[in-house]
């Protein structure tokens, strides 16, 4: 676009010291594409995410005891029999508060605050900039410094929710191998297995647990174990992002696995039992 940023901002890309160019951007190349594609699957997950966790419907498989992930922990009387893993300290829950009302904020706080998450939402949908060599429409920055950005700090403490409840989605795994009829596999049990295998990939590669792991240590020497465990994590700390992009998937596809099974759309396949 012929539109001269530097005449409408006398900050950033227009600050006094930057060089005057009158388009946004020199490139010629489809730069849109890949912030497109980003704001693209981050809305489709929240979309279905939110619908789903209000739908109350469909997120439990009495038979084979399957239980989604996006209702897990169920703990109020609202959850359907066999369902609550944990017990049921809540009483009803009115229609308006998902059933997994006690993770779901945490869940939401782990992944908002992640750092992978944070450059993808910061170019693709704030723009800040949209990409290499495209000057960014805000006047200001401030970083991570001011309210609401500065809470991104909260990150590691995320980090810990987010590990109990991985744990919690490693019982129900488990559980769902003892249904109704006993010790049984279906192709439900090896989509849940799969998801939690993916999820403690995507847990234990963030930042804050390689930070955790083998951060502040002066001598590596001194602390064998971290040190082995932190060159571990380092490896899959590499792929963060695909294990962020993985887990969105495998999310939504136990999740829908679930929801069929469990509404009678499908029958789950049986190889044991
Ligand atoms: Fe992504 Fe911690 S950095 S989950």
């Amino acid at each position: 676009p012929a539109s001269s940023v530097a005449s409408r901002t006398a900050a950033g890309v227009g600050g006094p010291n930057r060089a005057r160019i009158g388009a946004r951007t020199l490139r010629t190349d489809r730069w849109w594409l890949p912030p497109l594609l980003t704001t693209l699957g981050l809305a489709t997950f929240v979309i279905y995410a939110t619908i789903r966790s209000f739908m109350r419907e469909s997120y439990w498989v009495a038979e084979h005891h399957y239980l989604t992930p996006f209702y897990s922990p169920c703990l109020s009387d609202s959850c359907v029999p066999g369902s609550s893993h944990f017990g049921t300290p809540f009483g009803e829950l009115p229609g308006f508060i998902p059933l997994g009302f006690l993770v779901l904020p945490f869940l939401l706080g782990f992944r908002l605050t992640c750092y992978y998450y944070r450059k993808a939402y910061y170019r693709s949908v704030w723009l800040s900039p949209p990409a290499c060599a495209v000057a960014e429409p805000h006047a200001r920055y401030t970083g991570e410094t001011r309210l609401p950005l500065i809470i991104q700090n909260a990150h590691r403490y995320f980090f810990y929710v987010a590990l109990v409840i991985t744990l919690i989605n490693t019982y129900d795994a488990i559980l769902a191998f003892g249904g109704e009829a006993g010790f049984g596999v279906g192709l439900g049990n090896l989509v849940l297995l799969a998801n939690v295998v993916l999820l403690w990939c995507y847990t234990l590669s963030c930042h804050s647990c390689r930070h955790a792991v083998g951060g502040r240590l002066k001598h590596f020497s001194k602390h064998p174990v971290r040190y082995w465990m932190w060159t571990q994590i380092t490896k899959i700390n590499d792929r963060h992002m695909m294990f962020a992009w993985i887990t969105l998937g495998t999310l939504v596809l136990t999740d829908l696995y679930v929801w069929l099974v469990a509404s009678g759309t499908i029958t789950d396949l049986r190889f044991i039992n």
